[in-house]
């Protein structure tokens, strides 16, 4: 899933594509490089590690002059990452260079007939066989390079956002996308190519969101040429005003992101409401809702799709459309949905989740559901997202950028989007009263009140991190609306401190898991007032009775719980269907303590990317 980045114009290349890599290396750390053009030669670094790796090897290794220049971070698929698999890549002649974020699935058929021609490969990539293809039609048709890569691209079968530029034709970059995203910012005689708009937000804020099938030819001093890769067809360019500013992408004051977006929560849950929960007026207003509101009056069953953190908002969802709407739920996995036959019916309501808008699994089972007739509602938080372009309709969670690989403000703001719907729903079909439908929207305005008050016991969740920073394994349990909170938080855990733990729903327990019992297994148990509480008081006394070390989520004042646990963790009271927002904070703030007290690297952890752009 890599990013990419370019620039072409009046500046110096090298630090704006520096700059611009550390901001997309949340969608991969494995190694990176940069090739830039000057007195008629490409230079070329790059590296195995992360850009500020590259930036040492550069000083040394390369000129890093030129007004033009691509650079990549790379999360592998093809080829360890070592310093040979790094983009940038060379063509075997070494006048083309290119960088690449996908996969070509037909990379090795092409290789094998590229190698019967002649042509030779120093790494593993499918990426160099791309770039060898290329300088093949280009020598074989005698023609420009803009048309070489579309002619080679409509010989590719997979994914691509590729930028490629040429030693004999230094004043322009060819870049093209099926699949992986690619922007373009546009600067006063100069362009910026990136994987999303955060490098080039403090140049401009003119931006070009290519589609599917895209391609286009940059140039200095010429205006910008878009085309369709398939048959060469012109596309007028469509500028878009970004609404992105470089503090929200910044850390500002924070020791990492995941921490500043965890603190953000209560702000971005308020503005993922804001004007859409008319409070006074008693309504829910949503644009993309409100036009199709035939559709979800209509619909006998909902599906959601998604993957990971956005899959537990989700499961989140199925216990409040159930609760409020009285509606079948089933929630998919994206990745298994897409492969699987499932039945659809025309009257079934999709709602694909996701944070970034661009995970290909959740991409590909909403284009599955498409295909089967169902209207498929997009919920994302990257604006202008691939996911969110090819929704029948939908609506952003306002969360701003998350850039934390550890998904944190994008759950708690999905769920208040997907508690807006089902409310929405449930009150226009006559499924809650007025005045419950009251009840909800006061309390959930409270919310963010409530998060505030969660977030301050920070310090004490610390000191309970530093008590089981070195167990093995963990255990989570809830119940009800807080058994997805357990998956969430085990999720958490495990990937940023490498602990291994599970989620469980707590009644679960005892028909296997609790065999794992012993006093040196820490188990979270999710225990507030509502919500079966008294059952999970019995849940607690069998931990207990193994000896197992409890540290419970508990609503504030609770008494009863407190006796039991080995350590206790406070949350305001709400109502039962928002205890989510609550219950998640501390979860969270578990996860990243022992991962920072264990010495790691919270915001971009191992194996991991932003964005799962392959399958
Ligand atoms: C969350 O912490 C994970 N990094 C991951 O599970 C993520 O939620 C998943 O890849 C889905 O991403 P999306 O929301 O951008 O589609
Ligand atoms: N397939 C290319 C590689 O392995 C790009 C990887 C990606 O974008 O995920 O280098």
């Amino acid at each position: 899933m890599c990013g990419i980045v370019g620039y072409i114009g009046k500046r110096d290349a090298y630090p704006i594509i520096i700059k611009g890599l550390q901001r997309l290396e949340y969608r991969g750390y494995d190694s990176a490089g940069v090739a830039l053009y000057n007195d008629n030669e490409i230079h070329l670094c790059k590296t195995k590690g992360k850009v500020s790796d590259l930036k040492e090897k550069a000083k040394t290794d390369i000129s890093t002059e030129g007004k033009l220049g691509i650079g990549h971070t790379r999360w592998a698929t093809h080829g360890v990452p070592n310093d040979v698999n790094s983009h940038p890549h060379y063509s075997n002649s070494g006048d083309l260079v290119i960088i690449h974020n996908g996969i070509i699935e037909n990379y090795e058929s092409i290789k094998k007939e590229l190698k019967n021609r002649g042509y030779t490969f120093k790494s593993d990539t499918d990426t160099e066989v791309l770039v060898n293809l290329i300088e093949d039609v280009q020598k074989n048709e005698d023609v420009k390079l803009g048309k070489a890569v579309q002619i080679a691209l409509n010989q590719t079968v997979g994914a691509y956002a590729i930028a490629v530029f040429s030693r004999k034709k230094p004043k322009e970059i060819i870049v093209a996308r099926l699949g992986s995203p690619l922007a373009i910012g546009v600067g006063e005689d100069e362009y910026f190519i990136a994987s999303d708009a955060s490098p080039f937000i403090e140049y401009t804020s003119n931006a070009i969101y290519l589609e599917d099938g895209e391609m286009a030819v940059v140039r200095t001093h010429k205006p910008l040429k878009i085309l369709k890769i398939k048959d060469d067809s012109l596309v007028a360019p469509y500028i878009q005003e970004l609404q992105l500013n470089l503090e929200q992408i910044e850390k500002g004051g924070y020791e990492h992101f995941m921490l500043k977006e965890i603190f953000e929560q209560p702000q971005a849950i308020k503005d993922t409401f804001r004007g859409r929960m008319l409070e006074k007026e008693g309504m829910i207003k949503m644009a993309g809702m409100d036009e199709h509101m035939n559709k979800f009056l209509n619909a006998k069953r909902i599906v959601i799709v998604a993957c990971g953190t956005s899959w537990h908002a989700g499961l989140v969802a199925e216990y409040i459309f159930e609760e409020l709407v009285r509606l079948p739920v089933e929630v998919e996995y994206a990745s298994e949905f897409r492969y699987r036959n499932p039945v659809l019916e025309k009257d079934d309501v999709v709602i694909a989740i996701s944070q970034s808008g661009e995970t290909a699994d959740t991409m590909a089972a909403m284009k599955l559901a498409k295909e089967n007739g169902a209207f498929v509602f997009g919920v994302c938080n990257v604006v202008g997202s691939s996911i969110s372009r090819e929704a029948d309709a939908g609506a952003y969670t306002h969360a701003g950028p998350e850039i934390g690989v550890a998904s944190t403000k994008a759950f708690t703001t999905q769920i208040t989007v997907l508690t807006l719907i089902a409310l929405k729903m449930a009150y226009e079909k006559g499924k809650i009263s007025k005045s419950d439908f009251h009840m909800h929207l006061q309390e959930l305005d409270r919310i963010p009140e409530k998060v505030e008050k969660a977030l301050k016991y920070n310090d004490h969740i610390e000191k309970v991190a530093d008590k089981f920073k070195d167990a093995p394994n963990f255990l989570y349990l809830g119940r009800g609306f807080n058994f997805p909170v357990a998956l969430e938080g085990a999720l958490k855990l495990k990937e940023i401190s490498y602990i291994h733990a599970e989620g469980y729903p707590a009644a679960e327990m005892k028909h296997g898991p609790i065999a794992l019992i012993d006093e040196q297994m820490p188990v979270l148990v999710i225990a507030t007032r509502k919500g079966h509480y008294e059952k999970i008081i019995s849940n607690i006394q069998e931990i207990k009775s193994r000896k197992g070390k409890i540290i419970a989520v508990v609503t504030e004042g609770d008494e009863q719980v407190k006796d039991l646990a080995d350590y206790v963790i406070e949350v305001p009271e709400t109502m039962d269907s928002m205890s989510p927002l609550l219950t998640t904070i501390p979860l969270q703030l578990l996860s990243y303590h022992i991962a920072v007290l264990l010495g790691k690297n919270v915001d971009q952890p191992r194996n991991l990317a932003k964005a799962v752009t392959v399958e």
